[in-house]
């Protein structure tokens, strides 16, 4: 079993939209998939009660107050949604269950400067630096090869962090979203450009398996 925590300090950053889109695509591999949420907001909540019975199933993950639940046996896979903000105590809980954290950014100054502190934060967890846990970033609404991409990457490098891949500002998102759908449940003649950019994180997250 492996876990997928999903987390940014701010806001709007994509953090749901990830959570479900990554629960989807495992879905879709016939991976018994769990979705967790620990924002309050519970919007991947929310969205997984909207899914059509008809689509790949992703079984809700109940946490606990302390977060102390594990998914239950036989998950392939438990990705988990978090609050804006997530650090200190929280964070560390949520680390401890997780073997991977992927961390979406808007190209934006304010994004980047609040994920910086988030960065440097993660780079004190141990497991982190023992590489017991590995972290990847991706551009969310970003266009890639535009300036905003470059200067992600640039961003990143201070952190040592490589930009896995842009995910381009489009409708079909949030279109998507508010079915109980994301693109991996739409028509491939539809989604074909989007769905290649979100093959370098697939392939991260399929060849990091622990
Ligand atoms: N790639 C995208 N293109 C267009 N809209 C997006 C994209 N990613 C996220 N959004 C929209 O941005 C808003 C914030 O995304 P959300 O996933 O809820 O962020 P968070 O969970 O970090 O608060 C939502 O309205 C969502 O539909
Ligand atoms: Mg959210």
């Amino acid at each position: 079993m492996r876990s997928i925590l999903i987390a940014n300090p701010k806001g709007g950053s994509g953090k749901s939209t990830l959570s479900t889109h990554l629960a989807a695509w495992f879905a879709w591999q016939e991976e018994a998939v769990m979705l967790g949420d620990i924002d309050s907001q519970q919007s991947s909540r929310h969205w997984l009660s909207l899914r059509p019975s008809s689509s790949p199933q992703i079984r809700g993950w109940d946490l606990d107050e302390e977060q102390k639940a594990r998914p239950p046996k036989g998950t392939g896979i438990a990705v988990l949604d978090s609050p804006a903000g997530l650090h200190g105590k929280r964070l560390k809980q949520a680390l401890m269950r997780v073997d991977h954290v992927v961390v979406p950014v808007l190209p934006s100054a304010f994004d980047m400067w609040a994920s910086a502190t988030f960065f440097e934060e993660l780079a004190e967890v141990k497991a982190i630096r023992r590489e017991e846990i590995s972290v990847a970033v991706i551009g969310m609404r970003v266009n890639p090869r535009t300036q905003s991409a470059t200067q992600l990457t640039e961003f990143l490098k201070q952190f040592d962090l490589p930009l896995l891949t842009c995910i381009r500002d489009t409708q079909l998102y949030v279109q998507s979203i508010q079915r109980g759908l994301t693109l991996f449940d739409l028509p491939v003649s539809r989604t074909k450009q989007d769905r290649l950019q979100w093959q370098p994180l697939l392939d991260w997250l399929v060849s990091n398996k622990r």
